[in-house]
């Protein structure tokens, strides 16, 4: 029952129970979406990694299948780990993922649908040839893993990366193949970096620089940027470039950990995710590993542990230099009842609630009118770590233009609560928004990670407004700052705002007052996660 189980999600993807960490090759597939994830089925922490399954119509109901891939072979006895799928010419689906072998070295395998006249794709045979790559020469068995969605050349030729470290350094290793089952490794890699050790699930696509629409990972040409993404130090870095497949080279704009300034896709609690590209609405998708924060007895305890985040559309910004993320329009067939606010004053110092819709299960939309810059803080913000100054002046520190925002998941008294808030910066020339989510008061529980989060957005003299939308859903808020250019999510686990008894608030601690032009909330409807008929077994 939800009082026993105050935590579990109603609209983001979760299994009914047991452990789950990377989504894996995520595709749309003959009208259906497919969603394959790292799965224990024995327990509520990591172990015994299998494929979990799942499939739906709209990215929000799910039908959870049997386990696609199962750790039975030699080269995969110890873990079938993070891979991608691939739909090769004549709509045939693959998938390379990693094994960890019986001498727990990780290798490379492929997988192919048993039955490509079920849509459904249930039932999945490894390659007699596997394992297809291993790690030989230079290659540590330790750090070889979680290979891409394959892409094509003009020359036909299909291309993979794989995650590693190599003397100490992060790297996407190259591989090339005709056959999809013969690899040959480049001599270079895609890309590496000095500044960071195992580049885990990499991920390498195109966006398109122009349109909103997404493209398929073989398109390349002058119209296009290619986004790399690794995940490392327990989050997910991106850098935007040019790719050019005649000589495989990849030029970023900006490398990783190059300055102080990051390019994250989400400044909280996300990780190993992998994007895909979705054919029938032809846009990019996005999934993410939200981590659990509460501690490995409170899993064994509630039997579970670990989502995967709201689906998110992927687009490049209008000035080339940073992505744009926005939860998939379908879960919009999810609001229910609704409150609106419009033009309404927030005086410094004031709190209000906005009452009439499910406060632990909503999904709100708001967006603020500036004061005069003129009174805005002084800051030099490439000199200041945003998570370090959300943490040092949180939600309850007083300031001049903020904090303003959300208090959501908050208890009546508001001795609970997580706060969303921006706070206006001026620095010598330019204007920033630092976003917060700030999870100190969250709970009252104790051995739960309640670490603060903070993310910076540029802002022009001459802005009237910024917006946040923030998915609040039991455990889960993921709030997108200024229309998408900063995310953060978090998890948190209050012991009174809970189901009936959580709250919704908007706040306004800054000492100049914010004007809401206008304020949705919406209750949101559960989403259907159920199994599909098991098929009988013996005793
Ligand atoms: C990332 C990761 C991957 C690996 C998988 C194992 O969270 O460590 O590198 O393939 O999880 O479950």
């Amino acid at each position: 029952s939800e009082e026993q189980q105050p935590y579990r999600t109603a609209y983001h993807f979760q299994p009914p129970k047991n452990w789950m960490n990377d989504p894996n090759g995520p595709m749309y597939y003959k009208g259906i979406y497919h969603l394959f994830y790292q799965y224990n089925p024995y327990a509520a922490v990591w172990g015994n990694i299998s494929w979990g399954h799942s499939v739906s119509y709209d990215l929000i109901n799910w039908i959870l299948l049997e386990y696609a891939i199962n750790p039975t072979d030699p080269y995969d006895i110890n873990g079938c780990w993070s891979g991608s799928a691939t739909i090769l010419p004549g709509e045939k689906p693959v998938i390379l993922y990693t094994g960890d072998d019986f001498k727990k070295h990780q290798v490379q395998n492929l997988a192919v649908p048993k039955n490509l006249s079920d849509p459904l794709l249930i039932e999945w045979v490894k390659s007699d040839h596997n394992p297809l790559m291993t790690p030989v020469g230079d290659i540590d068995p330790n750090f070889f893993r979680d290979p891409t969605t394959a892409w094509q050349g003009p020359d036909r030729i299909w291309r993979v990366v794989v995650g590693s470290q190599i003397d100490g350094h992060g790297m996407a290793l190259l591989y090339r193949s005709k056959d999809f089952i013969n690899w040959t490794r480049s001599q270079d890699p895609l890309h590496f970096s000095l500044k960071t050790g195992m580049w885990e699930c990499p991920d390498f696509y195109p966006l398109d620089i122009k349109g909103e629409n997404g493209l398929n990972s073989s398109v390349q040409g002058r119209a296009t940027k290619h986004v790399l993404k690794a995940s490392f130090n327990d989050h997910d870095y991106y850098i935007i470039g040019d790719y050019e497949p005649q000589t495989d080279s990849f030029e970023p704009q900006t490398d990783f950990m190059d300055s102080s300034f990051q390019l994250r896709y989400d400044y909280g609690n996300f990780y190993a995710s992998k994007t895909f590209y979705d054919s029938s609405k032809k846009r990019r998708i996005l999934w993410g590993w939200i981590l659990e924060a509460d501690s490995k007895t409170d899993d064994i305890n509630k039997k579970w542990s670990g989502l995967q985040s709201m689906p998110r559309r992927i687009l490049l910004d209008k000035n080339g230099k940073q992505l744009i993320q926005w939860p998939i329009k379908e879960i919009e067939k999810q609001r229910a009842e609704r409150v609106n606010y419009q033009n309404k004053e927030l005086k410094g110092g004031s709190v209000f609630e906005i009452e009439g819709v499910m406060a632990a299960q909503a999904d709100v939309e708001v967006s603020f009118d500036l004061p005069n810059f003129e009174e805005a803080e002084f800051m030099e913000s490439q000199f200041v770590d945003p998570q370090l100054l959300c943490s040092q002046k949180n939600a309850s520190t007083r300031g001049v233009i903020g904090p303003f925002g959300l208090l959501v998941l908050a208890s009546k008294d508001l001795t609970e609560r997580t706060a969303i808030f921006f706070k206006i910066f001026k620095g010598h020339d330019k204007y920033v928004a630092l976003l917060c989510s700030d999870q100190s008061r969250s709970s009252f529980r104790e051995e739960i990670n309640k670490t603060t989060f903070g993310a910076f957005i540029e802002i022009d003299p001459h802005r009237e407004n910024i917006s946040l939308r923030t998915l609040i859903d039991h455990s889960i808020v993921e709030s997108f700052g200024d229309e998408g250019r900063a995310c953060i999510t978090a998890r948190v686990y209050p012991e009174l705002a809970i189901g009936e008894e959580a709250h919704l608030y908007a706040f306004n601690y800054g000492s100049q007052s914010v004007t809401i032009t206008s304020l949705s909330a919406w209750s949101m409807k559960a989403a259907q996660i159920a199994p599909i008929q098991k098929r009988r077994r013996p005793p």
